[in-house]
């Protein structure tokens, strides 16, 4: 090859060089205001008198919540599908067809009587972090996926569809909506019987990222802008039921009496007293209680309650189940009841990965942010997104560290800081060779 061949081969090899160069792009921001503008907007859906969204999964506000999220992802001119576990994706095509994607997302369902903050504040970055892209022209090397995980707040329930794929028992579970997760699923556009072509392998992501509001008082007690999250609890649910028998409450002496809420509130004290027997972070919360049949005049003859355990470490949870156990064991000889456990969640711990809490942290830096590291007392999407590839979390501060209520608040300036980390983070591994 002579040397004029070799400078116009150079001239066309420009292009795909700078493609390869990691896409700098410092003076990129998100637009803060219609970012929190479509938080208040998406707020409306299952809006409550007390100010906080009641949005349950499968419920008509949830549809409308989703409709709304879909219209904004075509807006952040995004391809958009709902998968047949009902998440829903935004795509876009990244300018290197070897790469898997880059997937960034979070929840808009809601607890019961809950905040509007919690899943929103990352769904919403999520789908401004898209929109600002594509406004801008900057095309990523990574395909982008913007994802709307469904019922996060039932266990993770999309998420674990993507991660793990759902099981018949967990399709016959019955959610706060009344529907089983098999109703659910079909309600909001799904289809429960091609569930396996919603499961993703490990390798099909390249990585990772969920802005979150931090749902704990650490950022906002401290002052610090941006929260890098270095694991995520594993989160355990059990449904509950005591058995026992329903008689006259004049008539049956106290001495004959199998009283299945005596027996609860001897259970809901042991597990108190045996979460709190150890050091650690570790917690321990019966969170729902029915007495049936529920008359002034009768012996409670059932009980239905739950039991949920979190730690970092899922050994310590067993030690826990395990003597609460024990302790049940002693209870049902006390009171003639009889204990039943039947788990309907185990979202494993996850630790985030370490390059990835790296490049958030050099993110916040650069956006002259504060940081701290510190662990999720809260389960999140990216604990079941964790089997399949590196995640990473981004945290910004709840006021006075409430969550699940409706006096939930995070500031705008803080949201708008968590969603240019969002971005900027994800700039910035777009540029690294992550598969
Ligand atoms: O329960 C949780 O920790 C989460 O908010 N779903
Ligand atoms: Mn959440
Ligand atoms: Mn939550």
């Amino acid at each position: 090859m002579n040397r004029r061949e070799f400078n116009l081969n150079l001239l066309f090899a420009v292009p795909a060089l700078t493609l390869l160069v990691p896409q700098a792009q410092p003076q990129l921001r998100v637009n803060g205001q219609r970012l929190n503008a479509r938080l208040s907007e998406l707020a409306q859906y299952g809006k409550t008198p007390e100010g906080g969204t009641h949005r349950l999964a499968y419920t008509d506000a949830d549809l409308e919540a989703r409709q709304y999220a879909m219209k904004l992802m075509r807006e952040a001119q995004l391809e958009v599908t709902i998968d047949a576990a009902g998440n829903i994706a935004g795509q876009r095509v990244g300018s290197n067809t070897q790469l898997k994607p880059l997937m960034i997302g979070s929840h808009i369902d809601s607890v019961p009587a809950g905040g509007s903050y919690d899943g929103q504040v990352g769904s919403m970055g999520a789908i401004e972090v898209a929109q600002i892209l594509a406004e801008n022209k900057v095309r990523l090397r990574h395909p982008l996926e913007v994802v709307i995980f469904q019922n996060e707040e039932g266990g993770t329930i999309g998420s674990t569809a993507i991660a793990r794929g759902l099981t018949e028992k967990d399709l016959s579970i019955v959610t706060n909506s009344k529907k089983t997760i098999r109703e659910g699923i079909k309600f909001i556009g799904g289809d429960p019987d091609k569930l396996a072509s919603a499961v993703r392998k490990k390798g099909d992501l390249a990585g990772y990222l969920e802005l979150h509001i931090e749902q704990g008082g650490t950022l906002h007690q401290e002052k610090i802008n941006i929260g890098v999250v270095e694991g995520i609890v594993g989160v355990f649910w059990w449904e509950v039921t005591i058995e026992g028998f329903a008689n006259h409450a004049g008539t049956t002496p106290m001495n004959q009496r199998r009283d299945a809420l005596l027996a609860a509130a001897k259970y809901i004290d042991a597990v108190n007293r045996i979460v709190t027997s150890v050091p650690g972070r570790q917690v321990g919360t019966v969170g729902r209680i029915q007495a049936l049949p529920g008359a002034f005049n009768i012996v409670p003859g059932k009980v239905t309650t739950t039991l949920g355990l979190r730690d970092l470490d899922a050994a310590k949870v067993q030690m826990l189940f395990e003597k609460i156990q024990s302790e049940v064991r002693r209870i049902e000889a006390a009171t003639g009841t009889k204990f039943d456990f039947k788990q309907v969640n185990a979202s494993q711990p996850a630790p985030t990965d370490e390059r990835f809490r790296r490049v958030i942290n050099d993110a916040a830096k650069q956006l002259g942010l504060t940081t701290k590291l510190l662990p999720s007392g809260a389960g999140h999407d990216a604990q079941e997104i964790a089997h399949l590839s590196p995640v990473g979390m981004i945290f910004v501060p709840s006021r006075d560290g409430i969550s699940h209520s409706p006096r939930e608040f995070s500031e705008p300036a803080d949201i708008t800081n968590g969603a240019n980390v969002l971005l900027h983070t994800l700039l910035k591994l777009d540029g690294m060779s992550l598969n």
